[in-house]
């Protein structure tokens, strides 16, 4: 019978065919789908895997740490984190087009986990999280792409020499039964249930120019929207909600002290397939606490606004 057990059954069975006892690499973004991939090959191989982890700088509040906490000490899999971050700011340094950030961020990263990779001695097999619905539509360029290797497809892709025979244990299935999936194996629900995230990071919700300054302002802001959307019960019910960092300052008034200091806006969007999506329609009381946390707790910021564009004619993410 087809149940979620048998399916973990069947392939770990089926990676252990095709794998043997060589070693295999995977990128290892934090999303549903690298993350399920990466499990169920670990747990057809183990050791064999090694989960190539890349720090871009361009991450959200602790998602390093939340990786290691659940995957490396409760999970056991063997993770290289790579803090590139110095790389990716510096060649970031003045650049404010987003098609040049996309560029620049996918370019770097091919060519540190492509750096990594030649590390791992022996390595022959390519692990990716790649779901049948990337599989039917290759050509659409984002519905659905969580993973870290196929989204930055549309930047540049991996190096044709790489030479590595890909495991893609996820290739037969949708979306949801990869999360029933990663619920079988024990992965906590805060990795199973992310909402989608653009491979270029934070690097396109900074508008503008990207300095650490606007990430780490950016970063406080899109915790507090997280954890707030979360304790309201919205965040399975949305596609995605997260903060933006406008490069513009306003005028405002704190105690009695002028204020002139950033916005942030916030989106929140339902969805299918974030081919078309509508704004998310919230609570009033969640958006004012939510506006009233971030002013009053991320220094730097003075204002909030709130996104009410669908798609089209507006992008889901701003850049
Ligand atoms: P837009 O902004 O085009 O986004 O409405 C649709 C979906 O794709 C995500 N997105 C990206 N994902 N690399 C990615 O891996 C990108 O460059 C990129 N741009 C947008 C976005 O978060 C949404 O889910």
């Amino acid at each position: 019978t087809w149940t979620m057990e048998n399916v973990v059954k069947s392939s770990v069975e089926e990676i252990k065919a095709t794998v043997g006892d060589k070693k295999v690499i995977l990128g290892l973004s934090g999303g549903v789908d690298s993350t399920v991939a990466a499990v169920l090959i670990h747990k057809a191989i183990g050791r064999n895997l090694t989960c190539i982890f890349v720090d871009n700088g361009l991450m959200r509040l602790n998602e390093r740490e939340k990786l290691e906490e659940s995957l490396t000490n409760k999970l056991d899999l063997n993770i290289k984190f790579v803090d590139a971050s110095e790389r990716f700011l510096t060649a970031l340094d003045g650049v404010s087009d987003p098609e040049q950030k996309r560029k620049l961020i996918g370019n770097i990263f091919i060519d540190v986990f492509e750096d990594e990779a030649s590390k791992v001695d022996g390595a022959e097999f390519l692990g990716q999280g790649t779901l049948y619905p990337d599989v039917i539509e290759s050509q659409s360029v984002f519905g659905g792409a969580s993973d870290v290797i196929k989204s930055h497809h549309n930047v540049g892709g991996l190096p044709e020499d790489m030479k590595l025979k890909l495991v893609e244990p996820l290739k037969y299935l949708f979306k949801d039964e990869v999360r029933a999936l990663g619920e079988e194996m024990g992965i906590p629900d805060d990795l199973v249930w992310r909402q989608p995230f653009p491979g270029p990071g934070l690097g396109i919700r900074v508008l503008g120019e990207i300095t650490k300054r606007r990430l780490d302002i950016l970063r406080e802001a899109d915790a507090i929207i997280v954890e707030e959307i979360k304790k309201a019960g919205f965040y399975k019910k949305v596609w995605q909600s997260f903060a933006v960092l406008l490069p513009i300052k306003s005028v405002g008034v704190m105690g009695d002290q002028r204020t002139y200091d950033y916005t942030v806006a916030m989106r929140a969007v339902t969805s299918k397939d974030a081919m078309t999506a509508d704004w998310a329609r919230l609570p009033h009381d969640l958006l004012a606490r939510i506006s009233n946390r971030v002013i009053n707790e991320v220094n730097g910021v003075n204002r909030m606004v709130y996104d009410i564009t669908s798609k089209p004619p507006g992008t889901i993410e701003w850049e």
